[in-house]
Parts: C-alpha cells; sequence; structure tokens
C-alpha cells in the first residue's frame, strides 16, 4: 500500500518536473531569441512587442532565410513589430530586395509607417493598406468570408516579380473562420517554386488545418515548430534558428 502510494507520488512528481524543465526551456529559447532580435536595433531604439506580434522563432527563422538564402522578393500579410525586424534586416545587409508588407486596417498602417519613418527604415518596406473585403470564391476555405481585398493586390503586383519569401501573420484570426488561408491559392502564380512559406500561430486549430491544405496546394510537406509551419526547399541552406538543448533530467 505505502509502495504503491510511493509510486504515486513519484509519477506526478516526475511530470511535473518534466514539465518545469520544458517551460524553463521554452522561456530560455525566448530569451536566446529575443537576444538575437536585439542585434539589429541599437540601445535607445524600443520595437513594441505585444500579444499580437509574430513569435520571436518565427521572426528569427524569417530573418535568417532572408540573410542565408538571399531572399529578393518579401512579402507579409499582417504588419507589425515583424516589419520593422525584416526592413531593418534589409537596410543592415544594403539589400536591393522588394519588401511588401500587407495591412488591413488604416489607422495601424499609418502609425506602422509612422514609426517606420521615426526608425529610419521605411524605404525598406512598401506597406500596402487593403481593407478585408468579401473574398472571392476561388481564394477561399469552408465558411471563410473575407480577406484583404484582392483587386487592390492585383494592381499593387502587377508586373512583380515572383516572390521568394512568403510570411502569413494576418489577417487577425478571429476576422473569420480560416482568416489566413487566402494567401497561397492567391499568391500561387506569384511565388517560385523554391520559394519559403512561413505560417504563424499553428498551435490554433484554423491555422493547423490551413498549414495541411496548403501542402496539397503546394505540392510540398510542411515542416512544424511549435507556434509555426513553414516549406522550405530542398536546396537552399538550412536556416532553422539554434536550438539550446534541454537539460537531462
Ligand atoms: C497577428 S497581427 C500581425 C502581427 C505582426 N506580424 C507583428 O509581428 O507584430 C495581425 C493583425 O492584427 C492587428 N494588430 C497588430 N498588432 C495589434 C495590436 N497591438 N492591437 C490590435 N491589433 C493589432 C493588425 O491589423 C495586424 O495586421
Amino acid at each position: 500500500m505505502i509502495k504503491n502510494l510511493k509510486n504515486k507520488i513519484k509519477k506526478i512528481v516526475d511530470v511535473r518536473v518534466r514539465l518545469l524543465r520544458d517551460q524553463q526551456h521554452q522561456n530560455q529559447q525566448i530569451i536566446f531569441n529575443h537576444s538575437q532580435l536585439k542585434q539589429l536595433f541599437s540601445e535607445d531604439c524600443f520595437i513594441p512587442f505585444s500579444g499580437w506580434a509574430i513569435s520571436p522563432s518565427t521572426i528569427l527563422h524569417v530573418l535568417n532565410d532572408i540573410t542565408i538564402n538571399e531572399r529578393k522578393c518579401i512579402i507579409e500579410f499582417g504588419s507589425g513589430a515583424s516589419t520593422f525586424y525584416i526592413a531593418k534586416l534589409l537596410k543592415v545587409l544594403k539589400s536591393d530586395a522588394i519588401f511588401y508588407s500587407v495591412e488591413s486596417d488604416e489607422k495601424w498602417a499609418n502609425e506602422l509607417k509612422r514609426q517606420l519613418k521615426i526608425h529610419g527604415v521605411s524605404d525598406y518596406v512598401r506597406v500596402i493598406y487593403a481593407p478585408l473585403k468579401k473574398v472571392p470564391d476561388n481564394y477561399s476555405l469552408e465558411e471563410q468570408e473575407i480577406w484583404y481585398d484582392t483587386q487592390i493586390l492585383e494592381e499593387t503586383f502587377n508586373g512583380q516579380e515572383k516572390f521568394d519569401l512568403i510570411l502569413v501573420d494576418g489577417p487577425f484570426g478571429g476576422s473569420t473562420p480560416y482568416a489566413r488561408y487566402s494567401a497561397i491559392p492567391f499568391l500561387r502564380k506569384l511565388t517560385l517554386d523554391q520559394a519559403s512559406v512561413f505560417l504563424d500561430d499553428i498551435h490554433r486549430t484554423d491555422e493547423a488545418f490551413i498549414l495541411k491544405e496548403w501542402e496539397q496546394l503546394l505540392g510540398r510537406k510542411a515542416k512544424t515548430e511549435e507556434r509555426y509551419g513553414f516549406f522550405k526547399n530542398n536546396s537552399s541552406f538550412e536556416v532553422k534558428p539554434f536550438q539550446l538543448s534541454k537539460p537531462a533530467l
């Protein structure tokens, strides 16, 4: 009886210790990723990082890809902290890459433009304000109703070279079911075969499902991390952020 009880307590303690170890490891990884991101901006600079911002590991992965695989034509959906980091990286690299940031909220887009100017990086990104409108049937998934105004996007990208990096972190998840699905069907003809594609927030049911749908559309298998999924081309260099090792128990 006492032996049984001891075994039960040991099991509970083991599970708890494992959970704490994993949580601590995750926190250390976030701190490490943030320290990497801090390299881009000087001491007297502040980039707002709210609960709406992209996860540090996703943006670090994207920045590694831009640098190591010399991405030339980049697009993100959903502007914010990610926009600052990408624009600043392009400046630091003296890159001539084109970078579009598509935003559905006009006030947010204008505020962002103002801050991009303050930080001296507004020449490295084209912020496109495209409000959410009824999504054409050929770009929608199940009950999805809206997406960025495709007419504005079509006009903007007319004659544009093909994208080699796509980052999808918008529209915000609550706007409609499967809110982020349309990026890949819409951009399919405008995307290079070897493009890398990132989708943030795949811990949510909608985004996890979207990633599966994109696998069919792109004919490629996605890889997943805790918070994001991505498609990479086998011919490109490895760009996954450095992972701290977990302490042994
Ligand atoms: C997931 S957020 C995009 C985050 C962005 N990629 C970043 O790294 O900060 C999706 C949308 O939420 C809106 N948004 C972003 N930050 C917000 C905030 N702090 N409060 C309210 N809405 C916000 C913007 O319209 C944005 O396009």
